[in-house]
């Protein structure tokens, strides 16, 4: 969908004609048709990886293959960030404490309502996905005899606050192992099964990622949630870092009871932005990590687990830039490009002495894979980025020998082609 931003334009008009803003107005109307102009042509087109290169702004001597650990934003995006910046610094206590965003960043939220499949009362701005379990951890009411659940395939950033708080709080965390030498064969049923077996009477939260940060396994939401009900589990919380902006998310429609987020990996937003879905039944039950007077203003949405004064609205409403790029791009083709992009990593693997971690089907899988292979990762890591540009995370360590790809649509297959036959060069 094109975007369309009319309140964001309406609202600068307003500003244009109130005068004494005139200029910095006119500067932002022309920056705000700038993107539109720009998505709009994006949207009108078919889109090519090898030409959207100028749309972004990475470095023409990096392969950037790392877009799991953060993502990259737009250059329109960031411009119109920019510009957001300078109004802001016009008048600060206009545009941060004067309301002067209020509508606009409503809509942010009601875009973001949308990127999360959830509603806007259910959906909080916040800095990433670690704040959303930070908040779960200290915010659930459990104690004593009460378990939180979780497999090896969790990311800290959703375990640690657990295991931090479980030791004040007196309640139990406990981690199992997850098989993943078996996520290449493992279907929607092994998934649900791996996790349905460890669940106790004790087990009050279970945490799994959406998409894990390890071999990409896209875990099957509205199963595991069905399943965990049935046995008993009260709070199913989702991690969906690595998933919101690269697969469809539909939070509130699977059932679970919470989906913290980061957009700042694959919607491409600016750094330092987050986003929490609570649904009603838990923020009866789910206290916020810090609070202000706005806390009983935003009547029991989940607002309030982003009442901590003074915020940054440029970056803001830069997210709403940064989802409408996505939009932009289109999901039927942004998604027919990570799956060719999968099934040309996959193909690559096969009959070199590289090993594929990875799920074999795309329904299970994502664009976020693992590749195994002989030779330390880390070294050869360090080696490709010195000599050759190319950024990627290596896991060596807890059973594993790996690198992760993690390319987005502007990867080129060229560039794929560069960084697997280094791979398997180096065996
Ligand atoms: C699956 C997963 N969860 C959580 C995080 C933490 O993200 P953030 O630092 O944005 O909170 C990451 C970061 O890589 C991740 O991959």
């Amino acid at each position: 969908m094109p975007a369309n931003p009319s309140t964001r334009r309406s609202f600068l008009r307003s500003l244009g004609v109130s005068g004494v803003l005139g200029p910095v107005a006119a500067s932002l109307l022309r920056v705000d048709q700038a993107l539109a102009d720009e998505l709009n042509g994006l949207a009108a087109r078919r889109w090519v990886p090898e030409g959207l290169s100028d749309r972004y702004m990475i470095d023409p001597g990096v392969t950037y293959l790392n877009h799991a650990s953060i993502g990259t934003m737009p250059r329109a995006v960031h411009d119109a960030r920019v510009e957001y910046s300078a109004i802001c610094e016009s008048n600060p206590h206009l545009y941060v404490w004067g309301g002067a965003w209020d509508g606009m960043v409503e809509e942010v939220r009601a875009r973001a309502a949308r990127f999360l499949g959830a509603s806007l009362e259910e959906v909080a701005i916040t800095h990433n996905t670690t704040e959303g379990f930070n908040t779960l951890a200290y915010g659930l009411p459990l104690g004593p005899g009460d378990e939180v659940l979780f497999s090896s395939l969790n990311h800290g950033g959703a375990s640690i606050p657990f295991e931090h708080a479980a030791k004040a709080r007196g309640y139990t965390v406990r981690r199992f192992d997850f098989p993943i030498d078996d996520v290449p064969r493992l279907d929607v049923a092994d998934v649900v099964e791996l996790h349905r077996r460890e669940i106790r009477p004790a087990t009050r939260v279970l945490v799994f990622p959406h998409v894990d940060n390890i071999v990409g396994l896209r875990h099957p939401m509205a199963e595991l949630a069905a399943m965990a009900r049935a046995q008993g589990v009260d709070v199913v919380a989702v991690d969906g870092a690595q998933a919101l902006g690269m697969i469809p998310v539909d939070a509130a429609a699977s059932g679970v009871d919470a989906y913290s987020a980061s957009p700042h990996k694959w919607l491409q937003s600016p750094k330092g932005l987050g986003l929490l879905y609570v649904r009603a039944t838990l923020r009866e039950r789910l206290s916020p990590m810090w609070v202000r007077y706005g806390v009983s203003r935003w009547g029991g949405t989940s607002r309030m687990y982003e009442d901590y004064g003074t915020r940054n609205w440029p970056e803001v409403l830069s997210l709403g830039d940064a989802m409408d790029f996505q939009d932009a791009l289109g999901a039927a083709d942004k998604e027919a490009r990570y799956r060719r992009l999968f099934a040309s990593m996959r193909e690559r693997t096969r009959g070199a002495a590289l090993r594929w971690n990875s799920p074999e089907r795309w329904e299970m899988g994502s664009v976020l894979v693992s590749v195994g292979f002989a030779s330390p990762a880390n070294a050869l890591s360090d080696r490709l980025y010195q000599e050759r540009g190319i950024v990627l995370r290596a896991f060596q360590g807890g059973g594993l020998n790996a690198f992760r790809v993690s390319p987005n649509v502007m990867n080129t297959e060229a560039e794929l082609d560069e960084l697997f036959g280094e791979l398997e060069r180096a065996g």
